[in-house]
């Protein structure tokens, strides 16, 4: 049995369209069952459409509170007898509520190497401390922003001439392997969290050292 992800999303939904191309390819075990978002005209809302998926609203303010929000959001994820949660550009700090209607089954992608550049505009952010490398990470949501469990990171150069942009687009093409992947590791129940460790069992170690700029030693 797959999983039954409901997939939270502001914006373009890159990332969404990542996981549902991965799903229908059969390369992720799951189902996206519904796609909600807070701003009624997210193009992601767009493309859970063309996939014959659903598309709910929940629009922000509409609630009195941040909690009252995540209700009317827990209230149709249930609906959707979902069992897993993926926040893919949601631009909402999720609260307790969520958190506690799925224990442990809440994940986000973030666009830095956490706990580097949690929050927003974080290209800008590693362009200008000068960092030699950025990337993306997956990871279990709590409640903290840009905090909980590392699940995976994906590295990427940065380059002398970089914009925000130029590194975003470097990014979010990594952002669309480590997320299926993610959840696909989630699916086959090799996912262990251990404190603020998550081990993958069996292991499955990635590939070796990197340097930006070159190492000749
Ligand atoms: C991604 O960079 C994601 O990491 C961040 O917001 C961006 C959303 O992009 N949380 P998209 O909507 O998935 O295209």
């Amino acid at each position: 049995m797959g999983l039954r992800v409901g997939v939270l999303a502001s914006g373009s939904g890159s990332n969404l369209q990542a996981l549902l191309d991965a799903a229908s390819s059969g390369r992720l075990d799951a189902r996206i069952e519904v796609v909600v978002s807070d701003m009624p005209d997210a193009f992601s809302l767009e493309r859970a459409r063309r996939a014959g998926v659903a598309a709910e609203v929940v629009a922000w303010g509409a609630a009195p509170s941040r909690e009252a929000h995540d209700d009317a959001v827990v209230d149709v994820l249930r609906r959707h007898q979902v069992d897993t949660v993926a926040l893919a550009g949601y631009l909402r700090l999720v609260t307790p509520v969520l958190l506690a209607a799925f224990p442990g089954r809440v994940l986000n992608i973030h666009p830095a190497l956490l706990p580097s550049f949690p929050g927003l505009h974080v290209q800008a952010a590693a362009l200008e401390h000068g960092v030699k490398f950025s990337g993306c990470t997956v990871h279990f949501v709590d409640e903290e922003m840009d905090h909980g469990p590392i699940v995976i990171q994906a590295v990427v150069p940065v380059r002398d001439d970089d914009t925000p942009e130029s590194l975003a687009a470097r990014i979010l093409r990594e952002e669309h392997r480590i997320y299926p992947q993610a959840l696909q590791y989630l699916a086959e129940g090799r996912l262990r969290i251990d404190g603020r460790r998550v081990v993958v069992d069996p292991p499955s170690p990635g590939s070796g050292s990197l340097h930006n700029p070159a190492v000749k030693f």
